[in-house]
């Protein structure tokens, strides 16, 4: 690629629409980073600075940046197939492998595999599937769908409205009707302590007061994150999910995990259901299945709901032109083979995870820091004006942006989630050395947040 970016960058600024930018910006040219390549752990920027990924990219890249062996399988397969759809009863080796690996790997009880390109798709896909289930079952009325406050699960019509992010909504007249949110297991918010069994179950309930509210006979699916990434690393206690997956038995209400980002390993083990204790009937999957060198995302589908689709004589009218596509089907692959030979699931759980929660409890008496949470490879800081009563700071402060810029002045890239959240998601290759130093360089930001606060 040529290095004078000066022309690429013009038309970047006149005519490229940025995802969650501010346009205003974008036009001024105040680009936050123009990243030239990256590897391993690291961002690298037209100016040769290297950053620590401490967020891997949007908690995706966890085998690290360009890897060869991802792109000699990404090369091998557009050398010899470079596309072909599994539409009408056709499939090829790199897809009919695909299924074969995730069979293996995701949760026993899934057993039946769709893809797309997104998690927004999947996600959308998934609920789809929801409807077609229940009125192959005789009870068309079950579509409507049950998600989270704080929760996200994609940006198109139906998935952006299930994401429980205000902010999300007034610009396109969201949410759209057939949704709802419920609270979600958020113990900051609610003044209990992060391992509360009794505050798990009390969440869980808000689920089947919902359900009672609308009448069981209207309500397909709920849908959730077994971790809630993106909405400030919230991280329920371990009653919450089985309470969950008894409510959603009792009132006959498919469960969706979302595990866009908990797939792959990000928790300790594959898969957060494993992490969080429960089985879903539905499993969305995306980000980590290629740790996001190719967009390839898929949905799996348990035994009972896989049947039931399976047996319905007529044609399934739905798909993607790049559903299963040979490309991101070797990419994924190739993404699963990593994390087994390297072990990466097993050194997060290990390795990494216990040095990892180290550094982020050594962080607990910092004046700045309420509570850290998470799970495995991920975890929020959340800031606090005041430890004793939880209180926020106030709207304008955007304190979780002020430490994450000062991270980045010492070339750590941790991501600030609102809520007076910080974000650390590093990649599963990381080392313990870079892990000490994201931890200097957050230490260092709190440090400096602080003082200017205390200035002001
Ligand atoms: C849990 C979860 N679900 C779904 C999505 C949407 O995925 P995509 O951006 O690939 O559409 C995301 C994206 O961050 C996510 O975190």
């Amino acid at each position: 690629m040529s290095t004078d970016h000066t022309a690429a960058l013009a038309a970047d600024r006149a005519h490229h629409i940025h995802p969650f930018s501010y346009p205003g910006e974008v036009r001024a040219g105040r680009f936050r980073r123009v990243v030239e390549r990256a590897e391993g752990v690291y961002q690298i920027d037209t100016s040769g600075r290297r950053y620590i990924d401490a967020v891997s990219g949007l908690g995706c890249v966890n085998i690290g940046y360009g890897r060869e062996e991802m792109a000699e399988a990404a090369a091998e397969a557009m050398r010899t197939l470079s596309f072909h759809p599994t539409f009408w009863e056709c499939t090829n080796p790199y897809s009919a492998r695909l299924v074969e690996q995730l069979q293996r790997l995701t949760p026993d009880n899934m057993q039946h595999f769709l893809f797309a390109n997104s998690g927004s798709e999947a996600n959308d896909t998934a609920i789809k599937l929801v409807r077609w289930y229940w009125r192959l079952q005789g009870r068309p009325g079950k579509t409507h769908v049950i998600s989270r406050d704080m929760a996200y699960h994609g940006m198109n019509l139906l998935t952006a409205s299930l994401t429980g992010l205000a902010p999300c909504h007034p610009q396109f007249g969201l949410p759209l009707p057939g949704v709802s949110h419920v609270c979600a297991p958020w113990s900051w918010v609610e003044g209990t302590a992060g391992d509360d069994q009794d505050f798990g179950r009390r969440a869980a309930d808000a689920l089947e007061a919902e359900i009672l509210r609308l009448g069981a006979d209207n309500v397909g699916a709920f849908i959730g994150e077994p971790m809630q990434a993106t909405g400030g690393v919230v991280t329920p206690p371990a009653s919450y999910w089985p309470a969950i997956r008894r409510i959603c038995d009792r009132h006959d209400v498919l469960l969706i995990a979302d595990e866009v980002v908990t797939g792959f390993g990000r928790t300790g083990a594959w898969f957060g259901q494993e992490t969080f204790g429960f089985n879903a009937d539905i499993t969305v999957m995306a980000k980590g299945m290629t740790s996001a060198y190719f967009p390839v995302s898929a949905v799996a589908l348990n035994a009972r709901i896989g049947e039931a689709l399976l047996n319905d004589p007529g044609e399934l009218y739905h798909g993607y032109t790049c559903s299963g596509h040979p490309v991101g089907a070797a990419v994924a692959c190739m993404n699963m083979q990593i994390l087994e030979q390297e072990q990466l699931v097993e050194r997060v759980r290990d390795t990494l995870a216990p040095a990892f929660w180290r550094h982020l409890h050594a962080l607990e008496d910092h004046p700045l820091v309420g509570e850290v949470r998470g799970m495995g490879l991920g975890a929020g800081i959340q800031l606090t004006a005041d430890k004793v009563s939880r209180a926020f700071f106030p709207e304008d402060s955007d304190v979780d942006a002020q430490v994450t810029g000062h991270c980045y002045e010492r070339g750590v890239i941790v991501r600030d989630l609102g809520a007076d959240t910080v974000g650390v998601m590093p990649p599963f290759v990381t080392s313990e050395a870079q892990l000490d130093e994201i931890f200097d360089a957050v230490r260092y930001g709190l440090d400096l947040t602080l003082a200017g606060l205390n200035r002001a």
